[in-house]
């Protein structure tokens, strides 16, 4: 594959810490771009990159367990300066001759920093401020190496230490600049791209996009791509790209299962074939999926048959466009680390997610994942780009198996019509009142169960419908979302009054865990 070449670049080994990424996002914050690389990357092949600067992060090993991550020592004689952090500080210390010692300081939360030397990295910071820890290990002896102290903590004496001899450009720091809950954190970072790499900060993310748009081309050649679109904003910013770099040589495959939202079809021929003018294939499927889940109730057994009926279907569509060489996904970095397969460079991985329905490994495709450096927001902002209009770029994810895991039990085409036209007034009322962007799922949920009610002068047994929203950073765990009393009156009374079969609503106050997001 093709190398990314950025006019300015620093590259993070990643040593495995729950807050690596955030360095990279950090490093992109700043202006300069960033990408994760795995730890054991060859010097020759990091010095191919061309970085103006080297970061290690921290990882959850220590230096003295058998088989924990190490760099390739080389890469501090690159002559390029490398930041360690914490896990890659210690690691640093020790292959250039400082001692790492463990075990009794452990220290987690926060730490009163003394800073000592304020020239370089940790120029313009306060002499005291307050930094994040999470360490067992520490550097305690500096060798004969020529490490200099920076700074200290009560029980931390070399919390940050310099290393300026024989051609190398060592900084480390035993504490987590890249968490917010370090203060000065993000200016630390700063001081390591500007004062030290000389990095001049100018990385846009519509350098991305040109970039990106350079090397699909490259890849890409005169052959054909395929991509299946969701409507999605992963696998909209992906499509809407590859189509900026190739044009006709893209054909996108959309798959309507029948469990999508009111209009959503509507909405993606209209966004991705008339108005972006990409050749996009509907395959009109809703009969096929209706079929594989009559009588179904499990959710797991929905989503096998969904996830089934999706390859086949995919496959259909994708032997009809004829030779297509390649197969686009939206796959982000997140979907990188949890599918195990990490790190740029390494060969591709398929992404699990069903929003494709897990495609088979036998596909005779090369994988294009233009997406694959980027996090959730940053695809958002490429997508703001990339003109695609605020209605994708900014929507809620919506799961692949879409309604089947929101009409309880039994699926039916009827349910499936009530179910959307609630879902449809409940958005309009998020979106009116402005809670959309301050949300992050909003969905109606419609129960097995009938519940009595009186309309009019008569007696009703009709369906239950209950509300979902949630908040959540990275839908690992969620918080219920404290929509105004008001707007659910609205929402409560606007479902029973216009939806037919609908005479009780109710909303969902549990959080993730220990309750999922979806209810099935
Ligand atoms: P849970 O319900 O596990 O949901 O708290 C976390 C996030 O994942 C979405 N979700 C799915 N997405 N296929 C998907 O593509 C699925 O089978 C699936 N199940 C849950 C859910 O909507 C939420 O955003």
């Amino acid at each position: 594959m093709t190398r990314r070449v950025h006019d300015e670049l620093v590259v993070v080994l990643d040593f495995g810490s729950q807050t690596a990424q955030l360095i990279a996002r950090r490093i992109r914050e700043a202006g300069v771009f960033s990408m994760m690389v795995r730890p054991d990357l060859p010097a020759h092949e990091i010095r191919a990159l061309n970085p103006k600067g080297i970061v290690l992060s921290g990882g959850p090993s220590s230096v003295y367990e058998a088989g924990a991550p190490r760099c390739d020592p080389a890469v501090f004689d690159l002559g390029i300066p490398v930041l360690g952090i914490c896990y890659g500080m210690q690691l640093a210390c020790q292959t250039l001759g400082g001692r790492v010692s463990g075990g009794s300081h452990r220290e987690f939360g926060r730490a009163n920093l003394h800073v000592q030397d304020r020239s370089d990295l940790l120029s313009a910071i306060p002499e005291r401020t307050s930094v994040w820890m999470s360490h067992g290990d520490q550097v305690t002896g500096l060798g004969e190496a020529g490490f200099e102290t920076l700074a200290s903590t009560p029980t931390c004496p070399q919390a940050a230490v310099r290393l300026a001899s024989a051609g190398r450009t060592f900084y480390g720091v035993q504490f987590h600049p890249e968490v917010t809950h370090t203060p000065h954190g993000a200016d630390i970072i700063r001081n390591f791209l500007f004062e030290i790499c000389r990095c001049s900060g100018t990385w846009k993310m519509a350098d991305f996009a040109k970039h990106e748009i350079e090397r699909i081309r490259t890849i890409v050649g005169k052959e054909r791509v395929i991509c299946g679109l969701s409507g999605g904003v992963d696998s909209s910013v992906a499509a809407v790209l590859i189509h900026e770099a190739i044009g006709d040589q893209l054909t996108c495959v959309f798959v309507d299962n029948g469990l999508l939202r009111k209009n959503e079809r509507e909405l993606v021929q209209a966004t991705f074939r008339d108005h972006f003018k990409i050749d996009l294939r509907v395959a009109d499927a809703e009969a096929a999926f209706l079929s594989d889940l009559a009588g179904i109730t499990d959710p797991q057994e929905k989503r096998r048959r969904i996830g089934a009926r999706f390859i086949r279907v995919f496959d259909e569509a994708a032997a009809s466009i004829g030779n297509a060489r390649f197969l686009a996904q939206g796959t982000l970095y997140p979907d990188v680390i949890e599918s195990g397969h990490g790190h740029a460079g390494q060969s591709a991985n398929i992404k699990l997610h069903h929003n494709v329905g897990g495609l088979p490994a036998d596909m005779k495709f090369e994988l294009i994942e233009p997406l694959r450096d980027l996090f959730k927001d940053e695809v958002r902002q490429l997508g703001e780009v990339l003109g695609i209009p605020a209605q994708i770029v900014w929507r809620h994810p919506f799961p692949g198996p879409g309604l089947a895991v929101r009409v309880l039990g039994e699926i039916t085409r009827p349910k499936l019509d009530l179910l959307r036209d609630c879902d449809e007034i409940l958005l309009e009322e998020i979106v009116a009142n402005e809670l959309y962007r301050r949300t992050s799922q909003v969905f109606a949920v419609l129960l097995p169960v009938k519940s009595v009610g009186v309309m009019g002068d008569g007696r009703t047994y009709d369906s239950v419908v209950a509300i979902r929203a949630v908040e959540t950073q990275d839908f690992m765990t969620a918080d219920w979302a404290r929509i105004p009393f008001d707007v659910l009156a609205t929402i409560s009374n606007r479902i029973i009054n216009e939806v037919r079969g609908v005479n009780r609503v109710v909303y969902d106050i549990s959080s993730k865990p220990p309750a999922t997001i979806e209810w099935e």
